[in-house]
């Protein structure tokens, strides 16, 4: 149950600090040169800028001149003890313990924040877990990206859990065997009783109340680089509109877990934990086009996972000046196709309004 957590960042971790101890032991292997250039671009295999640091695997022999094949650490049973540590702590007053900002507080940084910060094994293009084990135990699966342990072949060496520099393999002391999130990979196949035989998104994906989480299969071209597929959503939010961005890239795995970043937290701690895309994304988030208004309507209408999304245009509803800038809204219509080309289901910009009847004391 601990493969899918939720920390609230910037003080809760589970394992506790394990984004901090690994940014340090890269900052101290490579010191001062952990930096970014470029900008972000059209570039497919830069997207983001260009990192001129040392990725996890670059830094291996630099402080762990073993047989280490990644930089990484094993973190102590103490920093496991307690997956919700620091849940809801947000920062305050800078230097002054227990004392939030008073002062009122406005965009572009909040002086008293925190924000959720949800994680699943990243499935990464590169596994530090796969490159790691001795036993090759770990293997990535091609139909899908999905990684996996095989347990029959694990023997509970924990190097996979050393150098995955998310902590997302776990060893399980009564079994000996480490595990990971399996992506749910029976409904990814389209097992799941319900989905139809289609692919269907995971457990934590489909049981997201806060309708913002999104799973799906994108095409890949040889080079490990994805393959252009403009109206599959995820694309679209990865590659086009860039507003997805992925968790700490400079650790070199390509992780393909990708998140839409808060607005109102630092922007210095946002560029570390999503990399240089991050003004862009959220400049493009607030002030949304009509496309990206469009597309975001589709998280959470289904559990079946769209492959491609078409839209049908819808008269003009809102018109307003936001911060300064003008802003319009049109109603448009919004439809999405699963892998068989058919469609799953179409929902508008405009979301329905349902007044419930006065019969039950709830009501409201
Ligand atoms: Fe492996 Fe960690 Fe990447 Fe998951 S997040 S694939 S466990 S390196
Ligand atoms: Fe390999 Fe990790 Fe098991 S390193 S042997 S998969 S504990």
């Amino acid at each position: 149950m601990w493969w899918a957590n939720v920390e609230t960042k910037p003080y809760g971790g589970y394992p506790q600090f394990w984004d901090a101890k690994i940014l340090d032991l890269l900052e101290k292997a490579n010191p001062g040169n952990q930096q970014w250039s470029g900008k972000p671009s059209a570039d497919k295999k830069n997207p983001y800028g260009q990192f001129d640091g040392k990725t996890i695997f670059e830094a291996q022999n630099m402080l762990t001149p073993d047989s280490a094949r990644v930089l990484g650490y094993l973190p102590t049973d103490e920093e496991w003890n307690s997956p919700n540590i620091f849940e809801d702590n947000p920062v305050g007053k800078k230097g002054v313990r227990n004392e939030l900002d008073k002062e009122g507080t406005a965009l572009p940084e909040h002086k008293t924040w925190f924000f959720y910060l949800a994680r699943i094994c990243n499935h990464c293009s590169y596994p530090a877990c796969l490159a790691a084990c001795p036993r090759k135990a770990i293997y990535k699966r091609p139909e899908d990206g999905i990684v996996l342990i095989d347990q029959s072949q694990c023997r509970g060496y924990r190097k996979c859990v050393e150098a995955c520099p998310y902590k997302k393999t776990m060893y399980r002391g009564n079994t000996r065997v480490s595990e990971k999130c399996v992506a749910c990979y029976p409904r990814i196949e389209g097992k799941d009783p319900e989905s139809g035989g289609q692919p269907m998104e995971t457990r934590c994906m489909t049981a997201c109340i806060g309708q913002i989480r999104m799973q799906g299969l994108v095409k890949m071209n040889n080079d490990g680089t994805w393959a252009e597929d403009r109206f599959n959503p995820l694309y679209y939010m990865v590659h086009v509109a860039k507003v997805a961005l992925p968790l700490y890239p400079q650790f070199g795995t390509a992780p393909n877990g990708y998140y839409i970043p808060p607005r109102w937290v630092p922007r210095d701690y946002l560029k570390q934990m999503f990399g240089p895309g991050v003004d862009d994304a959220i400049e493009r988030y607030t002030y949304p086009d009509r496309e990206l208004l469009a597309v975001l309507q589709l998280f959470r209408r289904s559990n079946r996972i769209i492959f491609r999304y078409e839209i049908k245009e819808g008269p003009k509803i809102y018109e307003a000046t936001l911060r300064g800038r003008k802003i319009s809204m049109y109603n448009d219509t919004v439809i999405a196709y699963g892998q068989d080309g058919k469609e799953i289901f179409r929902t508008q910009v405009e979301e329905p309004v349902h007044v419930r009847p006065n019969k039950h004391a709830n009501s409201i």
